[in-house]
Order: C-alpha cells, then structure tokens, then sequence
C-alpha cells in the first residue's frame, strides 16, 4: 500500500512510519517540522514539506495518489492549549478540514487519525469505554472531539474508510526513534531528563487528586504497541464508515509510581518537588481497550511500566543527547 504519513517526522508518526516500510507498505513522509526531526525520518520514507494549514500545498501532496492517510499531525499538549486555544484549533481542526477536502478531491478513501483521551474529559467510570461521554475539559481534547466528529460525517457522506484512535498516554522508544520535545513537558521524558543530570529535580503537578497516592492517575501504552494498533486500523479502513478505538492498557499508574519505577531502572535518586496542579489536567485517565482487542486483534507485548521507561531510558542515553544536537 502506498501510504501518507502526515506528522511522520514526530515521535509517534515517525515510529508508525518504520512499522508501516517494515511491513512492506510504502511510505511518504510530510510534516512543516514545526515539532519534527530530520533525523526521525526514516530512511526508506520519501518526504513531503508542507504545512497542514495550507490546503492548497496539503491538497496538492494528497493529490501524488495515496491509498491511505495517517494524520498525526497536531499541536498536543494540554497545558499549552488553554492558553493558546485558537492556536489549537486552527492547527488541529482547520488542518484536518483541509485534509478530508484534499482526500475527497484526490480520491484517498481510507484514514487513520490520532485521537486522544483528552476527549473524555473527567470520565464518569474507569476503565473508560468508547461509550463514554465526550466532554473534554480543555481546548486540546475539544479540537480534537470536533475532528472525530467531522470524520464521522464525512464517512457516512463520501464513504471514506476511517478509524480514530484515541491514544492515552504514549511512551517509550523504538531503535532510533524516540520522543524528544523541545520544551519537554511530558511525565518520562522529563523524569528522565532529571536522571541524566538535565535539570535539578522533577516537579509533580498536583498532590491533591482523589487518587490513593494524591497525584494523577495515567495509562501508558508502548509505542511499539501504539504503532502495531495502527497497521491494524489501516487493514480495517477498508470499510467505509467511521470507527473509534481506545488504545491504552487497562492500567493506571499515578505520577509518584512513574518517578519510583525510573529511580528503579535508572538507579538514579530523583529528586522530586511538589507543585500545584497543572491545569486542565483530569485526575484519572484509563482505557478500556476491549473494543480494539476484540475488533481488531490488538494484543500489547509490552505492557509493563517499567519495560516503557527502560526503552525511553536507553533511547535517551545512546540517541537523546546526538538527536538534540542535530536538530
Ligand atoms: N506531570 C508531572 N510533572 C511533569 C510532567 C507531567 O507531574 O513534569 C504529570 C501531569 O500533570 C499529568 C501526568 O504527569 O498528570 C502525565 O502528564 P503528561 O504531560 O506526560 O501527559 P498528559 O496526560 O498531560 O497528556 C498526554 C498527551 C496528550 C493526551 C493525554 C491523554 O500529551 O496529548 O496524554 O491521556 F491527550
């Protein structure tokens, strides 16, 4: 299959990317490289440079004839988003507007989007099921709810093949490619930044949450496992229509156990600092991933904690300092 990466030069789209050639399917790249990396790009990629906000270069690229899209490209982070809520929408909504234009106009009937758990907001049970009411609680989930929304109208209008995933919290690496971010603001990363003697001490955000220890509650999924989820979801776009997975592991861990489980593998102290809550951070976010595994197949093989922070740990160790050079 000849397929369209868009944010392929990021984290999760460059590690989708290696999945999808090693499979045997063949790969373009485009991403504006905002938030990408030359050095994530696989090799065997070609590359596009166009910026999803610009339709008529997005529309052109999707024009070369693809049998399917992957769009990863979107501006994620929680925080950042309550302060810049256009800025969210403009990128994440407008982007994918001018994306299922270009798909419709170029004839590409089959699309794998990044949706996220952000779109539940503070779910009223855990696990949380596809079932769940969407009422995110901050403008990051909302630009990302109104895309799922506009995919599902558009499938039953044009017979688009789709799938959202709706990922919860994506960690770990895979050979070369690994999660660099600049600022970092993710939970491992910056943890680990900390135990390699980048910065003083890891601040936790919140110790006031109704959760055991006090502090919020995530599921980590592999991103190795996040990746094979989409090779899945990609066979299953076949199908017109819209489909929505949850893709995490079943497993809460709060920000106190991720600090303990990298003092563990990195045996490195950690110091840690307790801070106020970030906001628009919910207290509890756990997937239901029934639906994927009994819908799609999808089996984790790496669903341990500590499996996750070890590959960041070594990623960072041996590609993490050059990476950063590079860029
Ligand atoms: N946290 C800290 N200290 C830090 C960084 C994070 O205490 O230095 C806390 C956060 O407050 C949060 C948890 O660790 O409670 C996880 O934070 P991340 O920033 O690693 O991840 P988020 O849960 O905020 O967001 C991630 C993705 C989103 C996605 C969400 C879905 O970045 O795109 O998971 O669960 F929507």
């Amino acid at each position: 299959m000849r397929a369209l990466v868009i944010g392929g030069a990021g984290y999760i789209g460059s590690v989708v990317s290696k999945h999808l050639l090693e499979a045997g399917h063949r790969v373009t790249v485009a991403d504006d490289m905002s938030k990408g990396h030359d050095w994530a790009v696989p090799d065997d990629a070609e590359f596009r440079a166009v910026d999803v906000r610009d339709q008529e270069a997005l529309a052109e690229v999707v024009a070369e004839g693809f049998d399917a899209v992957l769009h990863f490209a979107a501006l994620s982070l929680v925080g950042e988003s309550v302060t810049e809520p256009v800025r969210y929408f403009k990128t994440n909504v407008g982007g994918s507007l001018n994306l299922l234009d270009a798909m419709r106009a170029g004839g590409c009937r089959r699309l794998v989007f990044s949706s996220t758990a952000a779109v539940y907001g503070e779910p009223e049970a855990i696990p949380i099921p596809e079932s769940a009411p969407t009422r995110p609680t901050n403008p990051y989930g909302a630009s990302k709810i109104a895309v799922d929304m506009a995919i599902g109208y558009e499938a039953a209008a044009s017979g688009l093949g789709a799938v959202s995933l709706r990922y919860f919290n994506v960690a770990g690496a895979s050979g070369r490619q690994g999660e660099l971010h600049d600022p970092e603001t993710h939970l491992i990363p910056s943890v680990l930044k900390v135990a390699l003697g980048e910065g003083d001490a890891v601040r936790i955000f919140g110790t006031d949450y109704p959760t055991p220890d006090g502090t919020a509650i995530r599921d980590y999924i592999h991103v190795d496992d996040l990746a094979r989820a989409h090779l899945l979801a990609l066979e299953a776009t076949v199908e017109p229509g819209h489909r929505i997975f949850n893709l995490g592991n079943g497993t809460g861990f709060s920000v106190r156990e991720v600090v303990d489980t990298a003092r563990l593998v990195t045996g490195c102290q950690i110091p840690a600092v307790e801070s106020p809550r970030r906001p628009g951070d919910p207290p509890v976010l756990v997937a239901s991933s029934d639906r994927i595994r009994a819908e799609l197949g999808w089996v984790p093989q790496k669903p341990a904690l500590e499996d996750m922070v070890s590959d960041a740990w070594q990623w960072m160790r041996v590609h993490g300092r050059a990476a950063a050079l590079q860029d």
